[in-house]
């Protein structure tokens, strides 16, 4: 029987400013996917380990078996795959867990049948696992997943994502306090209608970032990274928020923002010695809330998934 295991990363969706339309990813933590093809049509959860026992194993229930029910059919293949699902990070932490697992699945799956479609392909697949985890199929999560570095989504309908060069001394501190939000929750609290000089604002920062980046321009990606419309609603859900992005802005960061829907902040810095001084600085604002903490740094992970075995 044919078998490959993947490892997808986690992912910092939004990136400040950039709601539903910029991510990009690390590369620790990240989920690991396990597929044996089967003699048996369909597609069946083996084993999740990791999660605590909150994951559903019905294939109709995880974003990993959705996304690749999705792929199957679009190719019209009855393909029997087995999953075994190894989640190595939080759930409901704002690190694109359910992402992750699509992303491996699909990734996985593609490889195991000799690539029939481009990797920016199954891009549309991997999302039928966020329809499914949040009721938004939004994709800054499962784009930088499945493509690495940062991604921007141009346009949903037509789906237009481009992958952005950025400066390779480009270091992200994740930390995340343990309590969970839910991104449909935290998708439920945002306003519907904006003020326009908010949009204006927003647009500015957006556009400024992208350009930043491209231009490896360390102030004008560090000016550009904030969010007038979501931090302000979501942080709210998270003790601290305020302490912490101070913290990180002090210790040197080029900016600090919520991790996708949170409850996770990230920051990013311009080396890996500040990246470490600001993962301190963090942590230590936690601890001083009584709030228990994990903490990653990472560089951007320009690769994506990677092929274990
Ligand atoms: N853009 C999504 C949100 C990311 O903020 O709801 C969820 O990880």
């Amino acid at each position: 029987m044919k078998s490959i295991k993947i490892f997808a990363p986690a992912t910092v969706a939004n990136v400040t400013c950039g709601f539903d339309v910029l991510g990009f990813a690390v590369h620790k933590p990240g989920d690991e996917v396990l597929l044996v093809e089967s003699d048996a049509p369909g597609i069946s959860i083996v084993d999740i380990k990791g999660d605590q026992g909150l994951l559903p194993k019905a294939a109709e229930k995880n974003t990993v078996s959705v996304a690749i029910k999705a792929f199957l059919e679009h190719l019209n293949l009855d393909t029997g795959i087995e999953i075994y699902l190894e989640k190595k990070m939080p759930l409901g932490s704002g690190l694109g867990s359910s992402a992750a697992s699509a992303v491996a699945g699909v990734f996985g799956v593609n490889e195991l049948l000799g690539r029939p479609l481009t990797v920016t392909e199954l891009l549309p697949f991997a999302m039928q696992g966020e329809m499914l985890a949040c009721g938004e199929p939004h994709a800054d999560n499962v784009a930088p997943a499945l493509l690495g570095g940062f991604v921007l989504i141009r346009s949903y309908d037509p789906l237009d994502v481009v992958k952005i060069d950025a400066p390779n001394d480009l270091f992200a501190t994740i930390i995340h306090p343990q309590i969970e939000i839910a991104t449909k929750d935290a998708r439920s609290i945002l306003k519907k209608s904006l003020l326009l000089r908010d949009a204006v604002k927003q647009w500015g920062n957006i556009a400024g970032l992208v350009t930043g980046l491209i231009k490896q321009d360390y102030d004008l990606i560090s000016r550009s990274m904030e969010d007038v419309i979501v931090e302000p609603v979501r942080s709210m859900l998270i003790p601290g928020f305020e302490q912490v992005k101070a913290a990180a802005l002090d210790s040197g960061a080029l900016g600090c923002g919520i991790s996708g829907s949170g409850p996770s902040i990230f920051a990013l810095s311009r080396s890996l010695k500040n990246a470490k001084q600001v993962a301190q600085a963090m942590e230590s604002c936690f601890q001083d809330l009584d709030i228990v903490s994990d903490v990653y740094v990472s560089p951007v992970n320009q690769q994506g998934p990677l092929i274990i075995s």
